[in-house]
């Protein structure tokens, strides 16, 4: 051991556990088994290559010298910033104050170090993506949950009542990340009435003390429902111009470009113009990443450029979520064919079965080549990676395989 490491970083698993995963699934192929690898984060085709988006690298390839070479402002470019808002938010006139990010994970975490003191919790849903964790664990502050609505149940209003009083009555403050619509990892949005449940126990939370909303946005191109997204970011704008709670969202180009290795995206509050809060969000990015990389951001201002190039990419988007929806209508169907219910997808690259004891399935699920990813509430079943020509066997074995229900 590396007595050089201070005591409390030495405890950490050698791997992430979901790329872990994903390598012993890799590890069973190549021992000859046959696998069903639904661990990945990644739009895979139906032949397991990597979707690329043809117009993104059309127009990646097409970047100068200088798109690609200086720094880019420690904040990001501005028209990038005001470019990647008026995509989310075509009316929106100003990202506000915002800052770019190394994808959105880098958008996260610097909300945590602006928004919260350490020792301090951030909420969110539960279930939530694993590395919201490992991001409040860095920045040394807590992750406190309230339920994410079960399918075709409505939102538990006493349970985020309760959830929101606890959080301002102890820290006098609330940090809300929101990752609607198309939630990572149970594929579903908020409905239209649990936004408006939300929103107002929100507004109601924000007479006590400041609050503040960080929607995460990593999977809104890819829906069943264009319409219903659309409707839910003019509530977030509402709520947003209102201006009784700070409304924002962390961007990434990570999907919604597939650059996933370009490590782009921001944080935005498009009706905040706080130049304290600008200033605090600049700070944090010198002392964090310097300045983050210019080509994806010379990339997102070419696209804001090309009208022609926005159709082709949207095109690309409606066939990609239209795959997605194949997938998840075969995976539902197998699943009702299994004696099991119906996960109703609505976005987004992820489903979760619920099922008693995920750990111990998800192990006897693996011994059979299929491979998922086990979280508190079941079992994370990326969709971006699975044929719907596989549903079948993923619902047969799990029901052979038992999950105690
Ligand atoms: C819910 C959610 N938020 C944020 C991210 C951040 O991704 P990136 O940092 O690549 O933008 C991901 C990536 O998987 C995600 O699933």
């Amino acid at each position: 051991m590396t007595e050089q490491l201070i005591p409390s970083r030495r405890a950490f698993p050698s791997d992430d556990p979901i790329f872990a995963l994903n390598a012993e699934a890799q590890a069973f192929k190549a021992a000859g088994g046959s696998v069903l690898n639904a661990t990945v984060g990644a739009l895979l085709d139906d032949a397991g290559q990597l979707v690329v988006l043809e117009t993104v690298m059309d127009l990646w390839r097409e970047l100068t010298a200088l798109e690609v070479a200086p720094y880019a402002p420690i904040a990001g470019d501005p028209a990038y910033l005001k470019a990647l808002v008026q995509r989310h938010w075509p009316s929106a006139t100003q990202a506000g104050a915002a800052c770019a990010t190394p994808g959105g994970s880098g958008a996260l975490g610097l909300s945590l170090r602006n928004f919260l003191e350490r020792g301090q919790s951030v909420l969110t849903t539960a279930p939530y993506w694993g590395p919201y964790a490992t991001l409040a664990a860095e920045n040394g502050v807590g992750v406190i949950t309230a339920p994410w609505p079960a399918a075709g149940e409505p939102l538990d209003a006493t349970a985020w009542d309760a959830a929101l009083r606890a959080l301002m009555k102890t820290q006098g403050r609330v940090l809300l990340w929101l990752n609607d619509p198309c939630h990572n990892p149970t594929g579903r949005s908020l409905s239209a009435v649990d936004r408006v449940v939300l929103l107002g126990l929100l507004r109601d939370i924000a007479a006590l003390g400041p609050v503040t909303l960080l929607l995460d946005f990593a999977y809104l191109d890819y829906t069943r429902e264009p319409a219903a997204v659309a409707e839910a970011l003019a509530d977030y704008a509402a709520l947003g111009a209102e201006g009784t709670v700070l409304v924002g969202a962390c961007m990434s180009l990570s999907k919604s470009m597939t650059l996933y290795g370009g490590r782009a995206g921001a944080i935005a509050f498009p009706w905040s113009g706080d130049p304290t809060l600008q200033a605090a969000l600049t700070q944090s990015c010198r002392g964090t990443w310097s300045n983050c990389a210019k080509a994806p951001q010379a990339l997102l201002l070419r696209l804001a450029r090309e009208g022609k190039a926005q159709a082709r990419l949207s095109a690309e988007h409606r066939h990609w979520s239209e795959v997605l929806a194949s997938r998840a209508l075969a995976l539902d169907a197998a699943l009702e064919t299994n004696g099991r219910e119906a996960l109703r997808w609505q976005g987004g690259f992820f489903v979760t079965v619920p099922t008693p004891e995920p750990e111990a399935v998800c192990t006897r699920l693996k011994a059979e080549g299929v491979f998922t990813v086990p979280l508190p509430e079941g079992l994370r079943v990326g969709l971006c990676g699975l044929r719907a020509a596989d549903a079948p066997r993923f619902a047969e074995t799990l029901r052979r395989v038992g999950d105690g229900r």
